[in-house]
C-alpha cells in the first residue's frame, strides 16, 4: 500500500477505544461537528486496512486519508516507518480490554460458540485469542515508536482528562481549534453522550452486525471494570504474567483510576 505523507492511521488492539477515538477525530476534522459523517459508516469513513471488506480502492481515496487497524506494527505498511504518514496508537490496561472482549463476544454473531470467562482468560494469557496477543501487539508499537511519527495515548488518560486528550490530538493531526471547539468535542465524544447518540456516532456500531439484545458496543467505558469480573487469583496470576512479558518496559499501564 501507498503511504502518502497526509495519511492517518488509527490502531488498536480491539477493545481499546478504537470507536471512541474515531468519534474524536471526526468531530476535529469538522472543528466540534459530524457536518453528515455520522452518517458515513466507519469502514468507509475510516476503512479498516485489514479487513478491506468492501474492496475499497484505497488508492483512489482523495488526501487526507483516514484509516484504522487492528494489525501489529510489522503488517502495517512499509512506508509508514519512514515517518510518512501518521499513528495514533491507543492502548488501554489489558485486564479491562479481556473484560471488554468478553462481553463483546457475546454479542458478535460471527462467534458461533459460547465462550465462557475461564476459556477466554486461558486464551488471552497464552496469546491464543483470535484478535492475537495485546502483550506483542503493545510491546511492538511501544518499542517501535522512535520509527513513527506516533502518538501514543491511553483510554485511560483520555477517562481522566478528556479535554486535555482531544487538545494532544488536535495539534498531532495539525488542527488548531479555538477552546469553544474543543468544549464541543469533549460534550459529544463523553460515554454518556455517545451512548444517548450512538445512532449519531456510526450506524454501523448501532444497528448492523451486532446483536444489540445480547449486549452493548458502548458498554461501561469505565476504567476498572476487571475488579467485577476477575476473581483474586486470577488477577495475580495475571500481574506475574505481565511483569514477565512487559516488565522489562518503562511503559505505564494504570489499572485503576
Ligand atoms: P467497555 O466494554 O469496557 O465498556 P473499541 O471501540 O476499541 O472496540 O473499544 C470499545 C470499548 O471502548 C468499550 O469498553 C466501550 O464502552 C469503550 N468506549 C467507547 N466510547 C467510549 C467513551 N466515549 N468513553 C469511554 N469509553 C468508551
Amino acid at each position: 500500500m501507498e503511504i502518502r505523507d497526509r495519511d492517518l492511521f488509527l490502531v488498536t488492539y480491539p477493545r481499546s477505544g478504537t470507536i471512541w477515538t474515531q468519534q474524536i477525530l471526526s468531530l476535529i476534522f469538522n472543528e466540534g461537528y459530524r457536518n453528515g459523517t455520522e452518517n458515513i459508516y466507519s469502514i468507509e469513513r475510516a476503512p479498516s486496512i485489514e479487513y478491506n471488506i468492501d474492496n475499497y480502492d484505497f488508492n483512489s481515496r482523495p488526501s487526507p486519508r483516514f484509516f484504522s487497524s487492528h494489525l501489529p506494527y510489522y503488517l502495517m505498511p512499509r512506508d509508514l516507518k519512514f515517518r510518512m504518514g501518521k499513528v495514533i496508537y491507543v492502548y488501554r490496561n489489558p485486564k479491562d480490554v479481556l473484560v471488554s472482549y468478553y462481553h463483546f463476544c457475546k454479542m458478535n454473531p460471527r462467534i458461533k460458540y459460547t465462550i465462557t470467562w475461564e476459556t477466554l482468560l486461558d486464551l488471552f494469557m497464552s496469546e491464543r485469542a483470535s484478535i492475537g496477543s495485546w502483550f506483542d501487539h503493545v510491546r511492538g508499537w511501544y518499542t517501535h515508536k522512535e520509527d513513527y511519527s506516533i502518538l501514543l495515548m491511553t483510554y485511560e488518560e483520555m477517562k481522566k482528562d478528556l479535554h486535555s486528550s482531544v487538545l494532544k490530538i488536535s495539534k498531532f493531526v495539525d488542527i488548531n481549534l479555538d477552546d469553544k471547539a474543543i468544549d464541543t468535542i469533549v460534550k459529544k465524544a463523553t460515554f454518556n453522550n455517545m451512548k444517548q447518540n450512538l445512532l449519531a456516532i456510526d450506524k454501523f456500531v448501532s444497528n448492523y452486525i451486532f446483536d444489540q439484545t445480547k449486549g452493548e458496543f458502548l458498554r461501561k467505558g469505565i476504567v476498572g471494570d476487571w475488579k467485577n469480573m476477575m476473581t483474586v487469583s486470577q488477577s495475580a496470576i495475571f500481574n506475574k504474567l505481565y511483569k514477565e512479558k512487559m516488565g522489562d518496559l518503562p511503559i505505564k499501564i494504570v489499572w485503576d483510576l
